[in-house]
């Protein structure tokens, strides 16, 4: 996809938009403690997401958008504030029944794969499957057509280490969308991928964004930031920055894109994305 992005102008503030939040962050603040000193990694963070939203996270290093993915990904607890996912407060949840909001609703996809080094690229698939108890049979129709639908049928039975890093990363986010999960959160997700493959990379995660997923990308490359209908900019642990992003065709330069169905997204995300997706 080549668009071009512009900033709208400051009254068109992001939360002023309209539809059901998917994400409310409240005051969250996440302080980490190391000896006598202390940083204050997230600070004072409100965010409101609705969903299906694209939304690109930028930022100097150690500005918190690790830590912001993280706390939205149920990874780690903030110390202060509220988190609520879909009408639910998640930060009082118990670690049990947070994992279990984390398997149903959640994929992670990292800059470093996360892949399970001594297990197939089909078993690292199936993981999620397996934690959630979905029965053997089932679990694999889903990896084989996983498989199929991220290019990766004939390397179902390679390890990682005997796959290239956009073999890697495509089996990483079929591990992370294999639950059909409502958001997908990236952390740098094409920062260990040279050009073309993390463009690749990109054309798929934009589709499963197509598809329904709410989709937040970490990302240090400008031109990736801004593709996304919003730019979220980091600063301190704090939100400097909310816009959303004009995202015109070349064809159609001055053009607003329509707004996405204001009605809720398909229950279920296609587990495959269509084929074009790929480079
Ligand atoms: N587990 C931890 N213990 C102590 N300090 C931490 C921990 N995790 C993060 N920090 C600190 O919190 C701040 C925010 O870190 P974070 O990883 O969120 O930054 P980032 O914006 O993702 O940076 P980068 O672009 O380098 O990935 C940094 O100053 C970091 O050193
Ligand atoms: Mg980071």
């Amino acid at each position: 996809m080549n668009t071009h992005s512009a900033t709208r102008p400051p009254e068109a503030a992001p939360d002023t938009a309209c539809g059901t939040a998917q994400i409310t962050l409240s005051g969250i603040e996440r302080v980490f403690h190391l000896g006598d000193s202390s940083v204050h990694a997230l600070a004072h963070v409100n965010l409101r997401i609705t969903p299906g939203e694209y939304v690109s996270v930028m930022g100097p290093s150690g500005s918190g958008k690790s830590t912001l993915l993280n706390v939205l990904g149920l990874l780690d607890r903030p110390d202060a504030g509220h988190y609520e996912l879909e009408g639910r407060d998640v930060t009082t949840l118990s670690p049990d029944e947070q994992a279990r909001v984390r398997s149903l609703r959640i994929g992670f996809v990292f800059q470093s794969f996360h892949l399970v080094p001594r297990l197939t690229a089909a078993e690292n698939i199936a993981l999620p499957m397996v934690l959630a108890g979905i029965p053997a049979r089932e679990r694999e129709t889903r990896v084989a057509q996983a498989l199929a639908g991220f290019g990766l049928a004939d390397r179902a039975r390679h390890r990682p280490d005997q796959l290239s890093g956009g073999q890697r990363q495509r089996v990483a986010i079929a591990r992370a969308t294999i639950m059909q999960p409502a958001l997908l959160l990236a952390d740098e997700p094409t920062g260990n991928l040279d050009r073309a493959t993390g463009e690749e990379v990109i054309r798929l995660l934009e589709a499963l964004n197509a598809g329904g997923v709410t989709l937040l990308m970490v990302t240090h490359d400008a031109a990736l930031g801004g593709r996304a209908r919003r730019r979220i900019l980091m600063q301190d642990g704090a939100i400097e920055r909310d816009e959303r992003l004009l995202v015109t065709s070349p064809a159609t330069p001055h053009e607003v894109p329509p707004e996405k169905p204001s009605e809720k997204p398909p229950e279920q995300p296609p587990a495959t994305v269509a084929p074009d997706a790929r480079a």
